[in-house]
């Protein structure tokens, strides 16, 4: 029997995404090639600010059908300078994320081995942490409008929006991967003492949910005290659920915290299965350093890793993970983490700890 196949479509786009995503299928492929277990077949979309800037679309027509073939997406970092990035980031990455239903957006971050926080006496036991980020509505949800534009009495409303079906499944979603660690812990993010509607509903559902986790601890936290305790107290914090706009800041203060934004992955997922799920580094296109030869691709291996769970291929993704994790361990790491390392020998020395696994 040959072994199973999974197509994945690649959408590379804009700054650093195509290095990083070339240094992740190098990585996948070294693993299959050497594990031989199953195979992955990649499909690349070219879809870019380059391309919305000559045809005026992020996504051709019919491009949501094309990718709903594929098993899950590979996705590098939209956002470029010379196009706004409201403009960007709606017109590719939210416009796949929001009619595909990826609405949970898993957040994993912790410290590896050979790699330090800048939090004194923060080792790798005492940060490890996932951050359950609502995906689907919430702040992002693109309700609002603008009247009187230019004129000294503009308005612009931005409505954030919660639903009791969009917060209700989000919570359960959150609760069960709470449920899956060792120490059954959520922290769920709040700001219902000044959001008054909302995040009200939020919390009260948060508590129904809580009825059907008897074996889950829950706590909750105010978002503004909530990042004083993730840097003054790392180790107390495991699980954590927040809104769409909370969770997209804590989640980048967390990869922060563990080291650097390069090492952080974003899983997008219809847990229900019907769509294809999207898998991305947490950063962005980093134009600063884009071209440069230098960009982590720890974010994008890690991010590999967690689509191969998703698929079903979880023991390839532990042992994919432990590579990266040897690679770190053996001091060779990028700028952002210290090191000197360029994008290429640390893909090198990762593809080279494969093919150790053979
Ligand atoms: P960014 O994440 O691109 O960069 C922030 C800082 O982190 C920069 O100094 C950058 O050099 C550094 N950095 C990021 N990734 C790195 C890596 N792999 N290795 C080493 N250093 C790394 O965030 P920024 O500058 O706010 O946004 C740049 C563009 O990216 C914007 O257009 C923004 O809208 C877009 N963006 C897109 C995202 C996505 O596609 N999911 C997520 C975040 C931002
Ligand atoms: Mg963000």
């Amino acid at each position: 029997m040959s072994p199973k196949t999974y197509s994945i479509a690649c959408i590379p786009a804009d700054g650093i995404g195509p290095e990083v995503i070339n240094a992740g299928i190098t990585a996948l492929s070294a693993l299959t090639d050497t594990l031989k277990t199953f195979q992955l077949k990649f499909k690349n979309y070219d879809w870019s600010s380059e391309t919305y800037k000559k045809t005026g679309k992020y996504i051709p027509d019919g491009g949501l059908e094309e990718l709903k073939k594929h098993d899950a997406i590979f996705f590098g970092a939209v956002g470029a300078p010379d196009v706004p990035d409201h403009i960007s980031l709606w017109g590719l990455r939210l416009a796949i994320c929001q009619p595909f239903q990826q609405y949970a957006n898993v957040r994993p971050t912790r410290v590896f081995r050979g790699t330090e926080s800048p939090l004194r006496k923060c080792g790798p036991k005492d940060l490890d942490w996932v951050i359950i980020r609502e995906n689907s509505e919430g702040e992002y949800a693109g309700q609002g409008g603008r009247s009187h534009a230019g004129k000294p009495w503009e308005v612009a409303t931005e409505v954030s929006i919660f639903s009791r079906h969009g917060v209700e499944r989000i919570m359960r979603f959150a609760f069960e991967t709470a449920q899956k660690r060792p120490r059954k812990l959520l922290t769920v993010v709040t700001k219902s003492n000044a959001q008054r509607n909302g995040m009200v509903l939020w919390d009260e559902v948060a508590k129904l949910v809580a009825v059907d986790f008897h074996d889950v601890t829950v706590d909750k936290m105010l978002v503004d005290a909530m990042t004083t305790r993730m840097v003054l107290k790392p180790e107390s914090l495991d699980t954590i659920v927040a809104t769409n706009l909370h969770a997209d800041i804590l989640s980048d203060l967390a990869a922060s915290l563990a080291g650097s934004i390069g090492i952080a992955p974003t899983s997008n997922l219809d847990p229900t299965r019907e769509y294809p799920s999207m898998f991305e580094p947490i950063h962005g296109s980093a134009f600063d350093i884009t071209g440069m030869g230098i960009s982590n691709p720890v974010a994008t291996f890690w991010t590999a890793a967690e689509m191969l769970a998703w698929l079903g291929e979880e023991e390839a993704s532990k042992q994919l993970l432990a590579c990266v994790e040897n690679v770190c361990e053996q001091g060779i790491l990028t700028r952002d983490l210290g090191g000197d390392a360029t994008t290429k020998q640390v893909t090198d020395a990762v593809v080279a700890e494969i093919k150790k696994l053979a």
